[in-house]
Formats: structure tokens, sequence, C-alpha cells
């Protein structure tokens, strides 16, 4: 046995500062190795002085604006291990950046998340390897897709190849709307039709999506969990989409399905990655939707954790995410025994302003009470000023209950969001998340 002193020694860096990288702050700060866990530029859940709980460790805000701030701290304040959240850092070369110095960090280069920005990578990737996807076609001008759309009647999905922040996408009904969603991403981009914009057009799949979650070490690839996030603003799936109102894990339909998943999707990755057809370290984010056959096609790759569905995942994950990450870092996944997780399930409900996602919210003020036994309170867009917690974003807080059932959880989560307990002015949130709509109208909760 090793001293307990000895142990506790890692000290981590969270880089990013949503919902996402608090719940993942909280996880770390929860492992027997790490004595404290810095977050840039975090928000006021992560800032020093908030009470983690008796188990963990502390967790304290830096802010650090650039790339090489990042690197210097890194490397001054002898950091073990850098977990990188959002995906702009990962496209700019972060990881890559901390590499060259020797700072260990998790998360891929800026050469290994093309699988997130270029849509036409992840595609003729997953083309290579008969993983199931929506058919789908290249174009390199607005001009090519325009007529491309005209030839096909299959390609009504238009997808700009790039990192577009979710605005990227025109899931379309006619041949009409397809090609005025090139127009309106070539305008977007301030470009005409004859200039290079490389668009993948896909045919329209119709099913439940699933996010799966894989850690990977550069040469296998493992499930850590699924989550099903609630993408649209209000009940019942309507409305804009949104970065995601709420989420729940386990998955029941994935659950069903996981055998002829790891099958079909995880394991010819995996083999990939062993044989040098492609090369990531870090979590593979794999955008399922599962059709009305039970077969899952890959709709997207994301190269990070998924923001809620890890505010959900991270209550519910028993094993050390420290050991887990460090083993990716290191190659060593195949030495890992499989993560473990409690029993039950979790679920989180976002907490945004009503006018989310049109604007934004600042600087109101939120008061907030005690949570009920079970809830783990993750702050998305706030800030402290004055010493008082405001708002700081659309998506404010995401309250997160474990309970033994997902409808259980529900209802514990919407506990957490009583006046009492959370209020601000402007305060919305969904009711339905984990909830499944039947019938237009009829909402039917899901039961593990
Ligand atoms: P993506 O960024 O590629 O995941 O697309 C964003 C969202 O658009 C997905 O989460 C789906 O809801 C929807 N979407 C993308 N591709 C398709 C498709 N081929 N068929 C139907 N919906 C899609
Ligand atoms: N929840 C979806 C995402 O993080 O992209």
């Amino acid at each position: 046995m090793v001293d307990t002193k000895e142990q506790l020694q890692e000290l981590v860096l969270v880089v990013g500062g949503g919902g996402r990288e608090h719940a993942l702050a909280w996880k770390l700060a929860r492992s027997p190795r790490v004595k404290h866990v810095f977050v840039s530029p975090g928000n006021a859940g992560t800032a020093a002085g908030k009470a983690v709980g008796p188990e963990a460790c502390p967790i304290e805000n830096v802010a650090l604006k650039t790339h090489e701030e990042i690197a210097a701290f890194a490397a001054r304040e002898k950091i073990s291990l850098v977990v990188v959240g959002p995906e702009v850092y990962l496209k700019d070369g972060l990881v890559d950046r901390l590499k060259e110095q020797g700072t260990r960090v998790f998360g891929p280069t800026r050469e290994e998340s093309r699988l997130e920005w270029s849509k036409a990578h992840a595609k003729e990737l997953l083309a290579s390897l008969s993983i199931p996807t929506a058919r789908f076609l290249v174009a390199e001008t607005g001009e090519e897709a325009i007529a491309l759309i005209e030839k096909n009647d299959f390609a009504r999905v238009i997808k700009l190849d790039g990192l577009a922040a979710g605005k990227g996408v025109y899931v379309t009904a006619g041949r009409e709307e397809a090609e005025e969603a090139v127009r309106e991403l070539a305008a977007s981009q301030g470009l005409s039709l004859c200039d290079p914009m490389k668009l993948v057009l896909e045919e329209t799949l119709v099913g439940e999506e699933v996010s799966l979650f894989c850690l990977a070490d550069g040469k296998m690839l493992f499930s850590l969990a699924a989550g099903q996030d609630h993408k649209r603003r209000f009940e019942g799936d309507q409305g804009p989409n949104t970065g995601g109102m709420g989420a729940y894990t386990p998955v029941p339909l994935y659950e069903k399905l996981q055998a002829s998943i790891q099958e079909q999707v995880v394991a010819p990755l995996s083999k990939a990655l062993a044989k040098g057809t492609f090369s990531f370290q870090g979590l593979l984010f794999i955008g399922l939707l599962i059709d009305k056959n039970g077969t899952a096609n890959v709709l997207e790759f994301n190269a990070r954790f998924g923001d809620p569905e890890t505010e959900a995942i991270m209550p519910l994950l028993e094993s050390d995410l420290y050991e887990l990450l460090e083993a990716c870092v290191e190659g060593r996944l195949t030495e890992c025994k499989p993560p473990r997780f409690k029993e039950g399930a979790s679920v989180t409900v976002v907490a945004v302003n009503e006018e989310y996602p049109r604007s934004g919210s600042k600087d109101v003020p939120i008061e907030i009470g005690p949570m009920p036994e079970g809830v783990a309170l993750f702050h998305c867009g706030t800030a402290l000023k004055d010493g008082h917690v405001v708002t700081n974003g659309g998506r404010i807080l995401a309250p997160t209950a474990v309970a033994a059932t997902l409808d259980e959880a529900r209802q514990l989560a919407l506990q957490a969001l009583a006046p009492e307990r959370i209020s601000f002015k402007g305060l919305a949130f969904r009711r339905d998340i984990a909830c499944v709509a039947k019938a237009a109208g009829e909402k039917i909760c899901q039961s593990t």
C-alpha cells in the first residue's frame, strides 16, 4: 500500500469554463491520486472557496488567456495532466503545443481532431471501414453542391466541412430548401458559389440519437458510457436547436443494442487505430442515430467530451477518472479494467435564460439554496461578481440528479430547480428531459 500522502500528488488543469468542465473537475477532484484541480477560465462553480464536498480535493480557477499562458502555467506548476474541454482549443493546436514541451495532455492533436471539424474526413474514414453511416457526397464548391443536389434525390442534409459551432448543418425537406441551404452557407462564409467551399451532402436519417463516449489511447478504443441529450429548446423536442437542454444516462435503447454497436462501430474503429489507419488519443464522442430497424448509424464524431452528457455521466462513474485519462495519455488502456458505474440513473436538466438560444444573460444575480440529497449542481454560464454568483451565458446551471430510475432522477433534478433552491430572473428549463415523445403531445417516460 502506498502512503496516502504520497498518493495525493497529482495536479490537474482542466481547460474550459462550462458545465462539462465543472463536471470533469468535480470528478477528477474525487480521485485519490489528485491533490488540486485548476480550471481555466472556469466559472463560479469552480472558483476557489466553493465547497466541493469532504471527499474531494480543492478546485480553483486560473485565468490563462492564450496557449502560451496555458503552457507556461503547466510547466511552472508541474501539472501532471491537462484535460482539454472545448473543441476550439483542439483545432487551434493546444495539445500539440503542450506535447512539444513534454506536458502530459488528454486530448487529440490538431490533426487528430479533424475527425470533428472535417465532416468529409470523418465520412471518408467511416466509409473506408464499412461502418454504417448516411449515404453522402462531397462537393468542393457551392455550384457543384447545387448540381449534385439536382441529380441526387437523397442529398438533403447539407453540412459545411469545418468547425461551425453547431451552425453548419441544415436538415432540409426538399431540393429547393437544400439549394437554399447551400446559398446560406456560402453567404455565412462571405463566399460566392464558385469559391472553394467544401460541403458534405447526406441522405436524411430518422431515429433516436445517442452520444457514445469512447476512450482512445492511440492504440485502441473502448466505450466509456452512452448518454442522450435534448437539443431542442422546448418540451416535446420543439423549437430551435441549442447547445443542449439536458441529458440522461443510461440510455435504454443503447443498452439493448450495445453488443451490435460494439461489433459494427466500436470494434472496427479500435482495429483501425491499432493498424494506424487513423490516429487518436482522447475522448472520441460518436454521435449515433439508431433507426427503426435498430441499425446504429454514425452521424458525426466529436473529438471531446459532450456537453451536457458529461454532467449526467460523471456522477454515475465509479472508476477513478484520473487513472482512465492517464492510461489514455500513456497508451496503457489495455491494462485498465472496464469502467465501473453506480447502479441507477442520472438526469441533468439545464437551467437557461428565457431568451436562449437567441441571446444569453449577463450579470443577473442567482440565488442558490442547498441542493436535495443526490443532486450535484454543475455551473455552466456563471461568474462571480463582488462575491455573488451571476449569470454569464445562455446555459446557466446544470443540476444533475442520481436516483434508482430515470424517472426518479428526473423528478429529483426538477426538485433542485424549485424557486427556493435556484432562482434568477428569466430562469427557464425543460421538464421532459429523459422522457420520450411517443406521439404528438403524449409523453411516455422511459423506465430503466
Ligand atoms: P452533426 O454536426 O453532423 O452531428 O449534425 C448536427 C445535427 O443534425 C445532428 O445531431 C442531427 O440531429 C442532425 N443531422 C445530421 N446529419 C443528419 C442526417 N444525415 N439525417 C438526419 N439528421 C441529421
Ligand atoms: N451534446 C452534444 C455536444 O456536446 O456536441
